[in-house]
């Protein structure tokens, strides 16, 4: 399950304007096709392929004999991925990515999952589903940005209250993972890391005030404030903001493979 905020047509409105007037999905899902090595006539499921930008640029690697399997759970994301990539070497499936019925065992060399992963409230069974659909040789990539994950290899505590999130992290993919914490999580779940690769990014003021228009990006306030109340929030905060402001966004690639 995931936030029902991403089923919302405004979500989907919201998010294909940010992912055409900015770089940041292309850039991102660029390097993940990169790192899937993801030759002409490959089988590949592009698991929370929204919009459609990671889709396009695997499509534009899998060549005449490839395939795409783009899949989500939100139907207004999925309208306009479909407007936006029309091909007959992709298939648009909506479903959870925990079941993903329509895909046979087996049946695709090549997971890549562009900025989606850590949201997954019920990552063990999305990850059993991707063992069964992962062909045995095959990759599955995704990647995380911090603060939702922490570039370190935080060691075990000895302490109750940070064992317990640890715990959490290593059996449930719940929280902040870590370096080390991810590892195990993926080694529980039957999958070993064969692969890591950073990404640093600017994220100019701009396109923090275009990303925060996406009714998701500030749906985790609590309690929660009205969509229209955030925009009023943020039309105000971008006035008051130095326009030439920007952030260094980094996210953590990774390259698994099933064991
Ligand atoms: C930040 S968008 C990323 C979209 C795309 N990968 C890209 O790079 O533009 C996250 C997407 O994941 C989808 N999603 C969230 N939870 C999901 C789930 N449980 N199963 C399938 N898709 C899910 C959302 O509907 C949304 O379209």
């Amino acid at each position: 399950m995931n936030s029902p905020v991403w089923h919302e047509a405004e979500t989907a409105r919201r998010y294909h304007i940010f992912a055409r007037q900015t770089m940041m999905y292309q850039e991102l899902s660029r390097l993940m096709v990169q790192l899937a090595e993801i030759e002409p006539g490959t089988q590949v499921l592009d698991l929370g392929c929204g919009t459609g930008i990671t889709t396009q640029a695997v499509l534009e690697a899998v060549g005449d004999g490839g395939h795409v399997y783009a899949v989500d759970v939100s139907g207004p994301m999925l309208a306009v991925a479909r407007e936006q990539v029309t091909s007959e070497q992709v298939t648009f499936i909506e479903a959870d990515a925990a079941a993903i019925t329509e895909l046979a065992d087996g049946s695709v060399e090549r997971i890549v999952c562009n900025s989606v992963f850590w949201q997954f409230r019920h990552k063990p069974q999305v990850m059993a589903e991707l063992r069964r659909v992962l062909a045995p040789q095959g990759r599955f990539v995704f990647n995380a940005p911090e603060p939702y994950f922490m570039f370190e290899a935080i060691p075990r505590s000895k302490k109750v209250s940070v064992l317990f999130e640890q715990l959490a992290a290593e059996r449930y993919g719940v929280g902040r993972q870590d370096l080390r914490s991810i590892e195990v999580f993926l080694r529980n779940c039957g999958f070993e890391i064969v692969g890591k690769q950073m990404l640093e990014r600017t994220r100019s003021a701009a396109e923090s005030y275009l990303f925060m228009q996406i009714p998701v990006a500030t749906a985790w306030m609590e309690p929660p404030l009205e969509y229209e109340t955030r925009l009023a929030l943020l039309e105000e905060a971008y006035q008051l903001a130095e326009p030439g402001q920007a952030t260094k966004q980094r996210w953590m690639y990774f390259v698994t493979r099933p064991l």
